[in-house]
């Protein structure tokens, strides 16, 4: 097997579509001769021009020189059909998402290369397994999942499949460094890694607008402001398009057979069934003119209730004190009751303490508190202490959010959600924990991988919060993995293995 830092190492491109071309422009900048087919008559060079145009834009803004741009466009090379991949030391397929093609393709690229060369797919969905079944050498296939647009997002997943050598994972990592990408080696899996573990932000999200507890335009801003999301999981799948999230769910969900922690809501089939797919039908969860989001309701709670100028705290702690002291809410004898529940809905706090529901207010105060506050309080509590407890955060400078009873709120919900499924990931093997919190924040912009999320949440109060969850709504999708349990309980980092 030819080391991918070889000076003349040659890869095969098959399939010149968007991601197609992703691959080819990364590989002649990564200065690789790069051939390139595609069954469509005239794509092929197509793409050639489209990628030297992207390459020569980056002249344009200096980015490289025009020497360099030159050179790398001189690397692309069109070929007309399957035997020209012979000189090919990798050949990664980037063609239409069916498995009997991409079996088909595999058989025809096994008859021209030689027995050495790699063999990669950059499936999204299909097990590398099955397609790589019916080929000869099975141990130099393995998946190269990019992510769109190529040359903007630096991860590659290396798909490791039942058969697939060390050796060949080692070479396609180099590989994909030499493309300017970071590699992390994922097990051949439903979803792979991103995919599966971007099902916990998207469907939890579903689930809080379906059960009520809050809009899509709420829970973005909670995400955005509390949790430093760079976007809520509304506008998030408004983007990508309900046509493409909406199976991805489905394909996961399948190939997990049924977890329900990762079960999509029936407000994600309604919108699918609707053809309201996001940006590009003008209408998702939010509407949009050529593209462009138009306003949006507002998440921000208004009230012209007097401030409170005392409160009284159901439960002390250190939390709550602090965010009394720092917005000046005094702490006495009478007005509203306040807690600032970790995993608890209100009506539970409520019974637990004996203070009555129609005074009590629930703070999160878990995540960044600087902009926007979450508040809720029980059902048939009126808005009378809610609105005083609100209009003095306002008065703060904050925004205020007010959602209806639920364990975890928003943030907190969302929250373990994500981190109990990264905690999944690396109890299956999927990949070790720091290559999880890596292709999480590289692949979907997190601001923190799934197990920092854990940590940064505390591993015992993430635990605590799907208990709660769990314990609250009776349901096996908030049940805590194996590998929070332990850790928690041990008072171990999230990350420590074994
Ligand atoms: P695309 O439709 O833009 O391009 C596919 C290209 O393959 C077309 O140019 C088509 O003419 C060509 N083609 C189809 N059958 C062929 C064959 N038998 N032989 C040679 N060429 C053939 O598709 P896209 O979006 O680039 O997706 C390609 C693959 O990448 C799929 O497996 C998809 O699941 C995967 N993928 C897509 C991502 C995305 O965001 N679009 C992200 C990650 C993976």
């Amino acid at each position: 097997m030819k080391n991918p830092e070889a000076a003349d190492y040659v890869v095969g491109v098959i399939g010149a579509g968007a991601m197609g071309q992703g691959v080819i422009q990364v590989s002649v900048q990564g200065g690789m001769r790069c051939l390139i087919v595609d069954a469509k008559p005239g794509a092929a060079e197509a793409a050639r021009e489209a990628i030297a145009g992207r390459i020569n834009r980056l002249v344009e803004k200096q980015r490289i020189s025009a020497d360099e741009a030159a050179a790398a466009i001189g690397r692309m090379e069109v070929i007309a059909d399957f035997p020209e991949l012979a000189p090919c030391d990798a050949v990664i397929e980037a063609i239409f998402e069916s498995i009997d093609v991409k079996r088909e393709t595999f058989a025809k690229v096994e008859a021209a290369v030689s027995p050495e060369c790699l063999i990669a797919s950059n499936t999204s969905s299909i097990p590398i397994a099955s397609i790589a079944r019916s080929c000869e050498h099975r141990g130099r296939i393995a998946g190269m999942h990019f992510f769109n647009p190529v040359p903007l997002m630096k991860l590659v997943e290396v798909i490791r499949a039942a058969e697939t050598t060390d050796a060949t994972v080692e070479a396609m990592t180099v590989l994909g460094k030499r493309m300017g990408r970071t590699p992390v080696t994922v097990k051949d899996s439903p979803g792979f890694l991103v995919n599966m573990g971007g099902r916990a932000y998207t469907t939890e999200g579903l689930r809080l607008v379906h059960e009520g507890v809050a809009t899509p335009a709420e829970v973005d801003a909670i995400m955005r402001d509390c949790r430093h999301f760079r976007m809520g999981p509304f506008e998030l799948m408004d983007l990508t398009g309900i046509d493409v999230n909406y199976p991805v769910s489905l394909i996961v969900y399948e190939g997990y057979l049924h977890d329900p922690r990762i079960k999509t809501a029936p407000n994600h089939k309604a919108l699918f069934d609707a053809g309201l797919l996001g940006r590009k039908t003008g209408q998702g969860w939010f509407a949009y003119d050529k593209g462009k989001p138009l306003d949006r309701p507002s998440a921000d709670y208004a009230t012209a209730a007097p401030l409170a100028s005392t409160v009284r705290l159901a439960e002390s702690s250190e939390a709550l004190d602090a965010f009394c002291a720092e917005i000046g809410l005094k702490i006495g004898d009478n007005g509203p009751f306040l807690a600032a529940p970790i995993g608890e809905d209100a009506t539970t706090v409520s019974l637990r303490t004996g203070v009555a529901h129609q005074t009590l207010v629930c703070l999160d105060l878990t995540g960044d508190t600087s902009k926007r506050v979450t508040l809720m309080a029980a059902p048939g509590a009126g808005r009378d202490a809610l609105d005083m407890v609100a209009a003095a955060i306002i008065a703060s400078g904050r925004a205020v959010t007010v959602i209806k009873d639920s364990p975890g709120f928003v943030a907190q919900r969302m929250s373990v959600m994500i981190a109990n499924l990264g905690c999944y990931m690396a109890e299956i093997g999927l990949a070790s924990p720091d290559d999880i919190d890596l292709a999480m924040q590289l692949g979907l912009n997190y601001p923190l991988g799934p197990l920092a999320l854990a940590e940064d949440l505390g591993a015992m109060n993430t635990l605590t919060i799907l208990e709660q969850l769990q314990a609250i709504t009776g349901e096996d999708r908030y049940r805590p993995t194996m590998w929070l349990k332990r850790r928690a309980r041990l008072g171990l980092p999230v990350h420590t293995e074994g």
